[in-house]
């Protein structure tokens, strides 16, 4: 469950402050406010595979989505955003909740709301304030730490008992609203995160597998600059593998020489071996559907290999399978752009053992790894050869920083 957490550092703070000035401010007072926040998360390797019942293994990041909130009396939402590109959103809480306009911050919060309603019934609504700071679009899951919040707010507000795992599948279904036809890694992370560890996530059923994170190996995460919102542009391009992937499966299945008992992606890579898959699929399948299936397989044996590397201790070898997870997302799975090839390159020529896009791709984030003399260097370089020349919002801090691996969601314990 949820159990309480002491004041994170970055609450007893401004952050902390701002969000109860405004809270005030819109409902008067903040007396019996609760404070929950649910954290972003960059993917280590394997993406793309978690909608097929594949694995993946990302950890939770220090930025987080916050909501400061008090339960009201009915079943009305209404919140508030510190950041003003975000404007006031309000609806009641039922089980067919009409959509904002595609697009619209609303919607993750109505995805929240509807999906606990259908699973736990008449709920009590809250009035809350809600302050983030993963970057927007960046391949980090700030739309999922968003829902999860707001999920989390109402499970704390109507006293629901649930764990993590029920919880982060109810909020990866509920996601679906907003029209993506995502797999459940991202709730799953921000919900069962724990600092200084990475997990390696298994689906249908959800199991999490901590892998503790060498404390000299550090995850670089540069942003493209280039948005990729799922619930928008990337959305298309999204849902479009989805449906290759099913295709893809399906004309592999009918293939003579594949036993009639495999019903899906995890149970053919667990009868048969990679290379019997891809000697097989090259007879069964076109491009792009071959492509598609040859990513899909690859990477889930690089989660494995990368997750054996982590627990020995071995960047070289861990490195290596990110690096080769790039090209497979680029090359196989069209998922990259220039930019984060860019990324890609000035990364390994600074120093870097590996790195990829992070997350859906068509922007967003790449992830470098480095051990502690690395760091420097591929940050300077992405620096210079990267952002340097080029427009961006708010503080570079915002857009390249270090990864630390960070708690999942929780309650934040308030001071009196
Ligand atoms: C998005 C989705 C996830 C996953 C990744 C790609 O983040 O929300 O479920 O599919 O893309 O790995």
């Amino acid at each position: 469950m949820y159990p309480p957490t002491t004041p994170e550092q970055h609450f007893a703070s401004p952050r902390l402050r701002a969000l109860r000035a405004e809270f005030v401010r819109h409902f008067g007072d903040s007396a019996g406010t609760r404070l929950v926040r649910a954290p972003g998360r960059v993917n280590l390797i394997g993406d793309h595979t978690d909608y097929n019942g594949l694995p993946v293994f990302p950890m939770a990041i220090q930025r987080d989505m916050a909501i400061l909130f008090r339960l009201r009396f009915d079943g009305e939402i209404r919140l508030h955003n510190t950041d003003p590109h975000f404007a006031p959103r309000r609806f009641h809480l039922g089980p067919e909740i009409a959509p904002e306009a595609q697009g619209d911050w609303g919607n993750y919060l109505r995805a929240a709301g509807q999906a606990i309603f259908r699973a736990h019934g008449s709920l009590l609504g809250i009035d809350g304030v809600v302050s983030g700071d993963v970057p927007v679009a960046s391949g980090l899951s700030s739309s999922s730490a968003l829902v999860v919040a707001c999920g989390l707010a109402l499970v704390v507000a109507n006293d629901i008992k649930t764990s993590s795992e029920e919880l982060a599948v109810l909020l990866a279904e509920g996601e679906r609203y907003v029209g993506a036809e995502i797999g459940g890694m991202d709730q799953a992370i921000s919900l069962g995160g724990q600092r200084n560890a990475a997990f390696r996530i298994d689906f249908n059923p959800l199991r999490l597998q901590r892998t503790p994170v060498p404390p000299d190996w550090t995850f670089i995460v540069a942003s493209s600059l280039v948005r990729a919102p799922k619930s928008g542009s990337a959305r298309n391009v999204y849902n479009a593998r989805t449906r290759e992937c099913r295709e893809a499966l399906d004309a592999f299945l009918d293939h003579p020489k594949v036993p009639g008992e495999i019903d899906g992606y995890e149970a053919l890579v667990g009868t048969l071996s990679l290379g019997e898959i891809l000697a097989v699929a090259v007879q069964a399948l076109q491009n792009p559907l071959l492509k598609r299936l040859r990513h899909t397989v690859t990477e889930a044996a690089r989660v494995a290999d990368a997750r054996a590397a982590m627990l020995r201790d071995d960047p070289e070898t861990f490195g290596q399978l990110m690096t080769s997870s790039h090209r497979s997302l680029r090359d196989d799975y069209d998922v990259s752009c220039p930019e984060l090839d860019e990324l890609v390159e000035i990364s390994l020529d600074s120093g870097a053992y590996g790195a990829r896009l992070t997350g859906a791709g068509l922007g967003g984030c790449a992830v470098a790894l480095c051990r502690s003399d690395s760091v420097e260097p591929v940050l300077a370089a992405l620096r210079r050869h990267y952002y340097e020349g080029r427009t961006y919002e708010g503080a570079l801090d915002d857009h390249l920083l270090a990864a630390q691996p960070s708690d999942g969601a929780s309650l934040v314990e308030l001071e009196p």
